[in-house]
């Protein structure tokens, strides 16, 4: 073994667990920090977003609900711009007027942009939602788009508030650090490298997100 006080490499492995890791045991509304799009905006003013507004106004002209015109097959879509576990999702139906053209609607989850994501899986098939109410779905689906879609008729699509609640599915990344040590002891020594990395780690304040450990066995740095 050449002398101690030789620069020594040590590998240094982090996990960086993404910081929605901690978010996973929230519910919140995830809608609300979407994009939503639809087959067409009746009259240029019952835009997509208005179903994610926070706001469950159910009568018509608060102009609180998205709209599509008659088209056959009309669809809403939400992009989380993420890829969430979603364990239900409510929807808002009008309430001044027609709550029967909801019937039959399908909620559909997934990562795909297929067919505008309507093809993606299915949760559920909305038999009727009472004029002004709210009804809760139990999905439990994992997915980046949330899509409404009424199949095969030629129906206006109203959706008066969308609410999707979910957690983020945890993203896992790697990192890796190269150190070099200048060290009076033996760094080649387990029990010094075990102290050294009890300091890195006291010094690590988010030690739920990082995780830190040796990767290697510190090397004697070669002359280049
Ligand atoms: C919707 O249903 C889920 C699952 O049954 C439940 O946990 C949640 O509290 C309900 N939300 C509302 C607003 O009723």
């Amino acid at each position: 073994m050449k002398n101690s006080q030789s620069p020594m490499l040590l590998f240094l492995g982090i996990h960086i667990f993404s910081v929605q890791w901690m978010l996973t045991h929230q519910q919140v509304n995830v809608a609300l920090s979407g994009k939503a799009t639809q087959s067409s905006i009746f009259v240029s003013s019952y835009y997509a977003s208005l179903a994610i507004d926070a706001n469950r106004a159910s009568n018509w002209r608060s102009h609180s609900c998205a709209t599509t015109n008659a088209d056959n097959s009309p669809w809403w879509r939400v992009d989380l711009l993420a890829v969430y576990h979603i364990s239900n999702v409510i929807i808002t139906n009008r309430g001044d007027c027609c709550p029967e053209r909801i019937n039959g609607a399908e909620i559909h989850i997934g990562s795909s942009l297929v067919n505008n994501g309507n093809s993606n899986p299915r949760c559920v098939v909305i038999p009727t939602i009472p004029a002004g109410a709210s009804a809760n779905y139990t999905c439990n689906m994992q997915g980046r788009y949330v899509n409404i879609i009424i199949p095969n008729v030629a129906q206006y699509l109203t959706l008066c508030e969308v609410e999707v609640y979910g957690v983020a599915v945890p993203v896992f990344k790697r990192a890796y650090l190269k150190l070099r040590f200048n060290s009076i002891e033996d760094l080649s020594n387990p029990t010094m490298r075990e102290t050294v990395l009890q300091k890195i780690k006291s010094a690590n304040v988010q030690s739920s997100v990082f995780q830190v450990r040796w990767t290697k066995e510190p090397e004697l740095e070669t002359d280049t």
